[in-house]
């Protein structure tokens, strides 16, 4: 969480920096701040709230010259969002100034030693700790900058990503990573720092991103210096060239980026499969996949491991591979996982799923499990993440960037690729019949046109929000690839409008549930007809004799459920497992209307942040 942002070169840094921030603000918007130099001197403006606080706050009260700069979109860890707490810190003497983004686990007994050595303190955060720990290693020992801030960071437990400037050194910037992504811009005479590319897509494609505990030392007019911050040793740095562009990174007409990503699913559904899903040759090819076939062949289990929308994923995913590749699954939450001593076998595979790639719990089972043996196989979407370096082998989601704080189209992307895996996996295994087995690559290839159909729903969803856009409580339910389905309808809900709603086997409903509906909850039931239809009928069955209101999403052409709900939503037919890539569509489009009619702020719903770097 957090975004961090900076630049040294021959531009005015502060056009720079505002811009990236904006860029990063997904990645938390408590509070921003930004400091830029200029002949030695740094001048800085933070506020609680949003970047565009931050503008209008900075334009007033600092001159916003000077070619060396940085700036801190903050999501909250040590200390309430308010002014002080906000990013950038300075140290004691006001000559260091620092941007952090992770926690520093141990502050508290380095806070009180800094104390005792007569350090005071402003802000309640970890951060302020570490630029006056860096301080107090440079003064004690006249150390220069990189060297200090180096010695520190050996002293500290956590995680950070974090960039630090010198008054006595006002052509340097020197960043460090463990945990948190920090990428660095290389132009002709300028050097970018960021949490991701997209600030300085525009000015340059080529990008170093560090590895955990590396640091550099990024020099006006100099060559870049990478170095491990453990043992000082020199690192070759591998710089990438970046696919990604400005366009995909805007919001391109729509009102919000989450209504892009949205409706942005058919082309990018198509994209994840392009050049892996051949129909007419009967073939599956994804590269990650077949060069380990062996791996997931003689599995004895797959453990899938991910977070928030991401588990959702995997649910599905369970559903899809036991059916297709007779292989049992489990799916855990990564934040669980990690603590709990799981039984790994060196014969399990773990797939870890996540959109950001960052996101620290998964980060930490994807560790654990490679520890204890297993082959781990990541589903990311952003390439060059964290998680998609530290696993053994992967396939991308392709879902291009992903924006809007609430997961759309990496959901539908994710289990794109999951079912992929699944017939690659049914294909080598023999486990599924030569037609059901083309029957699927040929319904896999008609998802796109099938989801701008789904698409289409738009309107109807729009007027259903209008009715329930003040209910207190929604339920969800769905039974067998659409439970999941459910969850993922409540929490895009709750994420965006905060309603509190519920996700929940149709089936459970009456161990629980139940008792909330009355002739004012609205209650979502995820009916297409296949396997459970008629027993999902049964439910409904259950819930009118209650009065509660029915909102069902049924296959086009459907009559039974139609004569019982108070409101259908249509959408095409596909075979079974293939209906959560459509069911899901509605679902994110009710939320996203009962948001935008609730005034909520959309893409950057409160408390949230889009990559959950912190434990
Ligand atoms: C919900 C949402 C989150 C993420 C979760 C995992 O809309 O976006 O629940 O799915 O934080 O993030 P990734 O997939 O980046 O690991």
């Amino acid at each position: 969480m957090c975004g961090i942002v900076g630049y040294i070169g021959y531009r005015e840094a502060y056009p720079v920096i505002i811009k990236g921030l904006k860029r990063l603000e997904y990645r938390g918007y408590d509070s921003a701040g930004l400091v830029l130099c200029e002949e030695g001197k740094f001048k800085l403006s933070k506020t609680k709230g949003k970047v565009s606080d931050l503008e209008a706050r900075a334009e007033k009260e600092i001159s916003l010259t000077g070619t060396m700069g940085m700036g801190h979109t903050r999501w909250a860890t040590h200390g309430v969002p308010n002014d002080v707490n906000s990013h950038p810190h300075f140290s004691n003497s006001g000559e260091l100034v620092i941007i952090h983004n992770g926690i520093i686990e141990n502050y508290e007994p380095l806070k009180k030693e800094l104390i005792n050595r007569g350090y005071t303190f402003k802000s309640d955060t970890d951060t302020e700790v570490l630029v006056n720990l860096i301080e107090e290693i440079q003064k004690k020992d006249n150390l220069k900058l990189g060297k200090a801030v180096q010695v520190a960071l050996n002293q500290v437990v956590g995680a950070y990503a974090i960039a630090v400037m010198d008054t006595k050194k006002p052509d340097e910037i020197v960043v460090a990573r463990l945990g948190s992504p920090l990428a660095i811009g290389i132009g002709e005479g300028e050097y970018f720092i960021a949490s991701d590319a997209s600030p300085f897509i525009e000015y340059t494609t080529n990008a170093i991103y560090l590895e955990d505990e590396e640091m550099a030392i990024v020099r006006l007019n100099k060559p870049m210096k990478v170095r491990k911050i453990k043992d000082d040793s020199l690192v070759d740095p591998y710089i990438q060239q970046l696919q990604m562009n400005l366009e995909q990174i805007e919001k391109g007409g729509y009102d919000h980026f989450m209504l892009k990503e949205i409706y942005e699913q058919p082309s990018v559904i198509k994209d994840t499969y392009r050049g892996r899903l051949h129909a007419n040759k009967g073939m599956i090819q994804m590269a990650g996949v077949e060069d380990n076939i062996d791996k997931f062949t003689n599995a004895n289990r797959i453990l899938i491991v991910a977070c928030g929308t991401s588990w959702h994923a995997g649910l599905v995913a369970e559903y899809i591979f036991e059916e297709f590749s007779r292989i049992p699954v489990e799916v855990e939450y990564a934040s669980e996982f990690r603590y709990r001593n799981p039984i790994i076998y060196p014969d399990d595979v773990v797939i870890a799923i996540s959109q950001s790639g960052e996101t620290a719990d998964t980060l930490a089972a994807i560790k654990l499990a490679k520890e204890k043996g297993a082959f781990v196989f990541g589903v990311c979407n952003v390439v060059g993440s964290s998680i998609s370096r530290e696993t053994h082998a992967g396939a991308y989601t392709h879902a291009g960037p992903e924006i809007g704080v609430a997961s759309t189209k990496a959901f539908t992307t994710q289990i794109t690729v999951l079912t992929m895996m699944a017939l690659r996996l049914a294909k080598a295994k023999g486990t599924m019949n030569t037609s059901d087995y083309q029957r699927y690559l040929l319904e896999l290839e008609l998802i796109p046109e099938k989801v701008e159909e789904a698409l289409q729903t738009n309107e109807v969803a729009k007027m259903i929000a209008s009715i329930y856009k003040s209910a207190p409580n929604c339920l969800y339910l769905g039974r067998g690839y659409n439970f999941p389905v459910a969850l993922e309808g409540a929490l895009k809900l709750k994420e965006i409008s905060y309603i509190h709603a519920e996700g929940y086997p149709a089936a459970e409903m009456k161990h629980g549930p139940i008792a909330l509906i009355d002739e004012h909850m609205p209650i979502v039931v995820i009916a297409p007809k296949q396997n459970h239809y008629d027993k999902v009928v049964s439910n409904i069955q259950e819930i009118k004799a209650r009065s509660g209101k029915i909102i069902a999403v049924v296959t086009k052409g459907d009559t039974q459920v139609r004569a019982l709900a108070d409101h259908v939503i249509e959408i095409p037919d596909t075979a079974e497992a293939l209906t959560p890539l459509l069911t899901t569509i509605p679902l994110q489009l009710l939320s996203y209307h009962i948001a935008v009619m609730r005034e909520c702020n959309v893409d950057q719903p409160r408390n949230l942040a889009k990559s959950v770097t912190v434990e």
